[in-house]
């Protein structure tokens, strides 16, 4: 199977789950579920489920134990999303192809569909009955993980920070939920120690090569095809990789740390070829 067709059926299964996520909740305030549905299921490429699906099934062969769970994953990534692009953070109009929550609902709805989506992820993954999932969830979203990673890439605005600080920014904004998108299905997979090391190694370094591709998109990708605008990091000064190193420097990180990604799955077998395969065409990637 190629990677295109093997991501494209985890993130049709993902979707399905996702439409009855928001459905059971008929007293909840009928404009908030509007406003998180509407950033739910914009669309968006499903990466972090999908990288969940698929490390449950490399280690159980199903990925069924993980669905919900990669559920409760995109509705946190969602809610990042949400928040990042508030007038108060980067203050970006559009996202996957849709005005940005707050352009079409107001900030204050914006805030609370972000947070109503944070609270229903929690809810959904608690239903797992797995606590070190649960724990896994809090530290990838909180002050270590994301919302960490989101304060220093705040901070970092205007400043030139080392190439150890900038990794310390992505790592925390982008990488922690990344890898923990692994870790969390390998777990639910009942995965053997050495798979779950693996795994976290190469999440940890896929997440920096994201947020790197991520930084190399907002200046030469394309506002449609990316569904956001582009342009805004040089703008408002962001510590980012071509700021740091200039284009060819951070497409050259983004494929060494592709390369580091694909070594750290060395004791893997062939049924780790579809992440080998995700790194190495991730440096690439234009959406
Ligand atoms: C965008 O994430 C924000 C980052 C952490 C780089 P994605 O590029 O995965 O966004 P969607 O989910 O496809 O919209
Ligand atoms: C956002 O990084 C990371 C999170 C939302 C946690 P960016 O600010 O670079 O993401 P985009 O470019 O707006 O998608
Ligand atoms: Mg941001
Ligand atoms: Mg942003
Ligand atoms: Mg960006």
């Amino acid at each position: 199977m190629t990677l295109k067709h093997f991501l494209n059926e985890k993130k049709r299964r993902v979707e399905e789950a996702l439409a009855t996520s928001l459905q059971n909740n008929p007293s909840a305030p009928a404009e908030l579920v509007t406003a998180m549905r509407y950033s739910l299921e914009a669309g968006g490429k499903r990466l972090r489920p999908v990288l969940m699906l698929s490390a449950c099934e490399l280690a159980c062969g199903s990925d069924e134990p993980a669905l919900q769970a990669a559920c409760a994953m995109e509705m946190i990534h969602t809610y990042s999303l949400i928040h990042d692009d508030l007038p108060a953070m980067d203050n970006d109009d559009f996202r996957r192809g849709r005005p940005s929550s707050h352009k079409q609902f107001g900030e204050a709805t914006a805030i609370l569909a972000g947070d109503a989506l944070l609270t229903l992820a929690f809810f959904e993954a608690a239903r797992c009955g797995r606590l070190d999932v649960v724990l896994e969830f809090a530290d990838a979203a909180g002050i270590n993980g994301m919302v960490g990673g989101q304060y220093r890439d705040m901070e970092g605005e205007g400043k030139t920070l080392t190439l150890d600080e900038l990794q310390r920014v992505h790592a925390g904004k982008t990488g922690a939920l990344i890898t923990a998108s692994l870790r969390i299905g390998a777990l639910l997979g009942n995965a053997a120690p050495e798979v779950l090391h693996a795994l976290t190694h190469y999440g940890r370094l896929l997440g920096l090569l994201f947020q790197i591709t991520d930084d190399v998109l907002d200046v030469v990708g394309d506002a449609a095809t990316l569904g956001k605008s582009v342009g805004k990091d040089a703008r408002t000064k962001k510590a980012t990789y071509p700021a740091l190193l200039g284009l060819d420097g951070a497409l050259a990180m983004a494929r060494a740390t592709a390369d580091r990604a694909v070594d750290a799955l060395h004791d893997l077998g062939p049924e780790a070829d579809i992440f080998r395969e995700l790194a190495r065409h991730l440096p690439d990637r234009n959406q």
